[in-house]
């Protein structure tokens, strides 16, 4: 297979939080390349166990030949984060990981159609049993259901009028490759700096093939239940919507209540225990060093929560 790219974000920073230590048992939702696989494998020693999954087949290909060398402390699946509830036991985990978003490699190869800068098709699937492409989204979709993905997962301020440029444009004929839509959006949005004009719209669009944010809200329940007392859920995330979901996630079982009904207002509260301690307060973000040796990582924030 092709050479696997990619650089593992905020390594030290997630094995210094989720201190992976010999003889635990670890879970990776998103294992990628396996650059954290890899090291949390180090950490934990020929009697620990590593136990992951990726949605993306060629991932998981990856990760099976990086991590080849622990033959029989690790199983790698092919499977969404949010599907592995029959194959793992509940409370059974020292600590989890979601590194989320793309993997480098996914960025790279032009026909699985994330990039802007190379041609492919819009395609846009994490995983191939997705049955709409971004392009199928790009000409079916009502313009109003467009601009309100470019706003809500892009929070593209250009949304409508891209979304309007879109119908135009397909008025004519279909949009099929990512730099007819690339340019499409640069002839609506001005260039302003490096980053090009279509990148939130990309991201938009990415966000809704895949489902993120509903994977996202579900997978964090999920990987929770994993894990043991004193286990560590750690979460990587690239763009406030998901950060958004992370906090609220937190929120909600730091605050010692519950909500019965659908208002959060004191008279719905009930108490409830305290179930997850936050290991920082502010989300732990890239050094200039490493934002430098991998621009990938700028936009990256991490977040540890610990179960009680
Ligand atoms: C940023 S990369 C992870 C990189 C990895 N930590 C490493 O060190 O190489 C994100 C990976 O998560 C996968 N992914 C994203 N959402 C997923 C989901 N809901 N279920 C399973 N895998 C997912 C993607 O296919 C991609 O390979």
């Amino acid at each position: 297979m092709a050479l696997f790219n990619h650089t593992p974000v905020l390594l030290k920073e997630v094995v210094g939080r989720l201190t992976p230590k010999p003889g635990g048992r670890y879970f990776d939702g998103t294992v990628g390349g396996a650059g954290h696989a890899e090291a949390i494998l180090e950490a934990i020693g020929p009697t620990g166990r590593l136990l992951g999954c990726d949605q993306d087949g060629a991932a998981v290909e990856a990760a099976n030949e990086r991590l080849a060398r622990f033959e029989g402390q690790f199983e790698i699946r092919q499977l969404n984060f949010v599907e592995v509830g029959d194959w793992l036991d509940q409370g059974s985990f020292d600590g989890a990981l979601l590194d989320l978003g793309v993997s480098s490699h996914q960025f790279d190869v032009a026909e699985r159609g994330f990039s802007l800068r190379w041609d492919g098709p819009l395609d846009m699937r994490m995983d191939q049993r997705i049955e709409r492409t971004a392009g199928d989204l790009v000409n079916e979709l009502p313009e109003s259901e467009l601009g309100r993905i470019f706003w809500d997962y892009g929070g593209e301020p250009g949304a409508r009028a891209v979304a309007k440029a879109i119908g135009r444009e397909r008025g004519v004929g279909r949009i099929d490759s990512t730099l007819q839509l690339a340019g499409l959006v640069e002839r609506i949005l001005p260039r302003r700096g490096r980053i090009h004009p279509a990148t939130r719209v990309f991201q938009a669009l990415r966000v809704a093939v895949n489902d993120e944010l509903r994977r996202l809200e579900e997978g964090l329940g999920l990987m929770w239940s994993l894990l043991r007392s004193k286990g560590r859920l750690a979460v990587i995330t690239f763009h406030s919507a998901e950060a958004r979901l992370v906090k609220q996630f937190g929120r909600r079982l730091s605050r010692g209540y519950r909500v019965d009904g659908d208002a959060d207002l004191p008279a719905f509260r009930q108490p409830a225990p305290v179930e997850l301690r936050w290991m920082e307060k502010k989300a732990i973000q890239p050094t200039r060093d490493e934002i430098l040796r991998n621009s990938r990582a700028r936009s990256a924030q991490l977040r540890v929560m610990e179960k009680l």
